[in-house]
């Protein structure tokens, strides 16, 4: 399990947010008994649906302590609690399953995403955005510079990042468990990243997410060496523009399920 660092993570907060709020906009108005965020994070997500769906009970799930206490300050009337979402019993009674940027993280985030279908009563929805990014230079070099003899036994136990599959297959996959209609889409973002001194403004962004199982496993100087080897790939690979910014481009996958 990688550990967060919720000020890390929230260094992008408006990017990261995004695809959140384009997630939240396609949900159905129904009135609905009772939602879940699945990975919530610090609840920013929770946050965009309890503006949404102002008086419906909202609970949150992440296996992060300190991810949760900061979504517990900012939202006490929610059910935040510790759990593992790769169990779908833990959705059982909500027809809102909403999960942004989490599910990617699962050994076989495909067999809980239809488990979490199969289980929804009729009318119920769940909804989910995960980042395809595994083909782009910042994750594949981070899987090549991670490869390299100088770090590959110490990487030996990490699992890296899961591929995630193209928008049609999850069409696919959750009307096998029951969906009665699925809307699917994949979006391409170009964040426009500041200039990060000292550093890389796309290595300070997976630092807050994909590198995190990489950091996890190394000391300081370790660390600090890794660091700046993956660094230097990505500065070759992520040039700053002549406003000193970076352009990151990001693809998304997204579906939105009604049983
Ligand atoms: C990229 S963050 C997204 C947080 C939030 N959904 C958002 O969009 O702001 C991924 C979150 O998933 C959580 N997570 C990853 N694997 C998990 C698991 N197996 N069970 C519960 N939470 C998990 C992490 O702790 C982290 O808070």
């Amino acid at each position: 399990m990688a550990s967060w660092d919720p000020g890390q993570y929230a260094k992008f907060a408006g990017p990261r947010l995004r695809p959140a709020a384009d997630l939240v906009a396609r949900l159905p108005d129904r009135a609905y008994r009772a939602g879940i965020d699945l990975g919530c994070g610090g609840g920013q997500v929770t946050a965009l649906l309890r503006s949404r769906f102002p008086g419906l009970a909202l609970a949150g799930i992440d296996n992060s302590p300190d991810m949760l206490a900061v979504a517990g300050k900012a939202l006490p009337d929610v059910d935040f609690r510790l759990g593992d979402i790769g169990d779908p019993g833990l959705a059982a009674g909500h027809d809102l399953i909403v999960s942004n940027a989490a599910f990617h993280w699962l050994a076989d985030h495909r067999k809980v995403l239809s488990a979490l279908m199969a289980g929804l009563p009729p009318g119920g929805v769940l909804a989910v955005q995960m980042p395809r990014n595994h083909g782009a230079p910042s994750h594949r070099l981070l899987a090549e510079v991670a490869a390299r003899p100088r770090w590959a036994s110490a990487f030996s136990g990490v699992a890296g990042i899961r591929p995630v599959d193209e928008p049609a297959d999850y069409a696919r996959l959750l009307t096998a468990a029951g969906a009665s209609e699925v809307d699917a889409w994949a979006t391409d973002y170009v964040h426009a990243l500041p200039p990060a001194p000292e550093s890389h403004p796309v290595l300070e962004w997976v630092k807050g997410t994909a590198l995190r199982p990489y950091l996890d496993v190394l000391d300081e100087a370790a660390a600090a060496a890794f660091l700046a080897a993956y660094r230097a790939a990505l500065t070759e690979a992520y040039p700053a523009e002549a406003d000193g910014r970076v352009l990151f481009p990001f693809r998304r996958v997204f579906f939105v399920a009604c049983r």
